[in-house]
């Protein structure tokens, strides 16, 4: 980060979503992190100041429950996803200046202060409500430890705060049919005592504060006043304990809800930054600072940046977001990411995975490629992902860059000649130049990547159009010329593309001896060496890209279906090959009680299978039989037999195993949907 001695200079304070603790970094955050990245990347070659902060998302039920899954403490869960998380973040370049933590001193101290703040300003309410209780596990039921039925669309197994099917958010006591995650039984109703803020006392601070110049987007913006026009919600910002969270001073066991402290993060991991860098808070948190303080959010968290987060600051007299940057989901291939399809992509797996050595800053390249400044969902897909990146990296500014600084190895002994450059090209780059700055400053990559592929374009056309390698025999000082202005047409082309590939224009500066500042897009370079030529872009292939589809499906199935409580989606069952098999014989094994040793027909193929249905059937009952078999089973060793394959069968009220069969009698082989 370099210092900020001009006081021209602007000075940001940029943040991305606190990732939850509870969960991997997969391409969706990615696409938030790339996006902010690019911004605080931009300001610093213009010259500004700018603190990129993040932290991990540490409290709350879902941590709890998952450390609880894994019979380990909540603090050794984020212990791991803390490293887990810099390392993935750090193999997309991600330049935060701190990664730290919502679990710290000093987010306990800012939320204390901020929790205090609001009491003191007349804006928390106190309150007794009957809340689920377990009895066995001798708990509150918060959030998600209660599940239950949506009490609006119905849905079966949704948690307390919000159903995943219909997208509406109660309160756990309307849930239908509510039993506790942790041992299925039934709570009870036990009163309690909350913390509520009264944001409703608010309501002109807020709609003040959403009707300030370039704090939301317009369409968010509309959204938000809604929420403002239906009147505000008090917000309860307490939570029984067991809570993994910080406890409220003056209670014995009542906890602050994660979503109280998880924005307060921003707060506190900047002081850890301070503290680390020898600056202090204040030049970023308080209202005279001058810092303008920029969040990049999903627009599934508006509320909570929108509305409770500056009605906190504000009581505390910390300094306001001057934007709040909201950006749309990510799909891949037109689809919601989903773990069966095996579309639920990690980063680490795309790091560990897709092997040419660049993809992660084509990855760059393509979020950026994508990223406008509106709300709409961005896709992923395989296909258009190598093609972007090969139509615009290597075939255009790759290519450039390739023929002009070869053809200066050869014909100009490794330099760029001493000759005047093309001052019409000169001006298309200087007008380029402010219509890019414009888009970034919008945020708008994706017009970013546009201009500077025409740019791209422009310059291929004029070394094509100008033949250097025939004019060099007859006119080297018009050859001279030509790669002068294609240099320098590259210098402005790495510049403009810094904030979004740093590497690849890392690459052309150390070429050039040079390292850029925003004002190097000007033409200035004439009679230097050229200290290497390596290749910039290596082109990417489908099959760079096919192992992270491929392998997946199978395993992240076997995951979704775990995390979705046992719910499966059509793809996971079609993976299932079902078949109707003739029992051509059957025998009973010696020493087993319940298996049978079954040759069957299935189609043309025969196979050995062996089934836990002795005790209900005898050998002679089952020879030509027809029954159902999952034929794709993997082989498995069963008493020392081989086993390829499971016959299907129901049990009975009365314990009895009862054999699937076909309807009508049929061919062996058909296959069950
Ligand atoms: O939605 C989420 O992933 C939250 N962990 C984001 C928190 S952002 C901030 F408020 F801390
Ligand atoms: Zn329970």
């Amino acid at each position: 980060m370099p210092p900020d001695t001009n006081p021209r200079n602007k000075k940001f304070l940029v943040t991305m979503a606190l990732p939850y603790a509870n969960g991997d970094i997969h391409l969706g955050h990615l696409l938030e992190a790339v996006q902010t990245d690019i911004f605080v990347r931009y300001q610093r070659l213009r010259g500004n100041h700018a603190v990129y902060v993040c932290a991990d998302d540490t409290h709350g039920t879902p941590i709890e429950l998952s450390a609880l899954k894994r019979n380990i403490t909540p603090a050794e869960l984020i212990a791991q996803a803390h490293k887990d998380h810099c390392r993935d973040y750090a193999g997309f370049n991600i330049g935060f200046d701190i990664f730290y933590t919502t679990n710290s001193e000093e987010n306990r101290t800012y939320v204390e202060l901020i929790f205090e703040n609001l009491r003191k300003n007349g804006l928390v309410a106190e309150r007794e409500i009957g809340q689920y209780y377990c009895e066995h596990d001798k708990r509150f039921l918060p959030d998600r430890f209660i599940a239950g039925t949506c009490p609006k669309c119905k849905a079966i197994k949704q948690y307390g705060d919000v159903c995943e099917a219909c997208g509406a958010t109660y309160e756990p006591t309307d849930l239908g049919d509510p039993h506790c995650v942790v041992c299925g039984r039934q709570p009870v109703m036990r009163q309690s005592k909350h913390f509520y803020v009264q944001l409703s006392k608010c309501e002109q601070f807020l709609r003040d504060f959403i009707a300030r110049p370039g704090v939301l987007q317009d369409d968010m913006r509309n959204f938000v006043t809604t929420w403002i026009n239906e009147g505000l919600r008090e917000w309860c910002v307490s939570r029984d304990g067991p809570y993994f969270g910080f406890r409220i001073p003056g209670t014995e066991n009542k906890f602050f809800y994660v979503w109280l402290d998880a924005p307060i993060g921003y707060l506190s991991s900047t002081d850890r930054w301070c503290k680390d860098n020898g600056r202090r808070v204040e030049e970023y948190w308080s209202p005279g600072s001058g810092t303008r303080i920029v969040h990049f959010i999903g627009k599934d968290i508006v509320y909570f940046h929108a509305l409770f987060w500056p009605v906190m600051l504000k009581n505390s007299n910390f300094n306001l977001p001057s934007t709040i940057f909201v950006h749309g989901f990510l799909n891949i291939g037109g689809e919601k990411m989903s773990k069966s399809r095996g579309t639920f992509i990690l980063a680490r797996d795309f790091l560990s995975k897709v092997k040419h050595p660049q993809a992660p800053e084509y990855l760059r390249f393509f979020f950026g490629a994508k990223l406008a400044p509106n709300t709409a969902d961005i896709d992923f897909s395989p296909d258009e992902f190598t093609k972007r990146v090969n139509t615009t990296l290597a075939n255009n500014f790759g290519n450039l860059h390739h023929r002009t600084f070869v053809f200066c190895e050869r014909y100009f002994d490794k330099k760029i000649p001493e000759a005047p450059w093309d001052e019409t090209i000169a001006r298309e780059v200087e007008s380029a130049a402010a219509e890019i700055e414009r888009c970034y400053e919008a945020a708008e990559y994706k017009s970013v990547v546009e201009r500077v592929h025409a740019l791209g374009n422009r310059g291929n056309k004029y070394y094509q159009d100008n033949k250097p390698w025939e004019l060099v025999k007859t006119d080297p000082a018009g050859a001279a010329s030509i790669m002068v202005t294609c240099v320098n047409l590259i210098k402005a082309i790495a510049v403009f593309l810094k904030p979004i590939v740093p590497e690849i224009c890392g690459s052309v500066e150390r070429q050039l001896g040079a390292r850029f500042s925003w004002n190097d897009y000007r033409f200035s370079l004439s009679g230097k060496p050229l200290l290497v030529t390596e290749k910039l872009v290596i082109p990417l292939t489908d099959e760079d890209i096919a192992p992270l589809f491929a392998s997946t499906a199978s395993l992240a199935a076997k995951a979704e279906a775990s995390a979705d409580d046992g719910m499966i989606d059509i793809a996971a069952f079609k993976d299932v090959d079902l078949r109707v098999a003739r029992i051509l014989s059957a025998e009973k094994i010696e020493k087993s009680k319940k298996l049978v040793k079954l040759q069957v027909e299935i189609g043309s193929e025969h196979r050995q299978i062996l089934a836990g249905i002795a005790e209900h059937y005898s050998p002679d009952q089952l020879a030509g039989k027809l029954v159902i078999v999952v034929a794709n089973l993997k082989p498995a060793m069963l008493m020392g037999q081989k086993s390829e394959g499971m016959l299907l069968t129901a049990e009975g009220p009365d314990g009895k195993f009862v054999l699937l069969t076909p309807e009508n009698p049929m061919a062996s082989g058909a296959r069950v949907s």
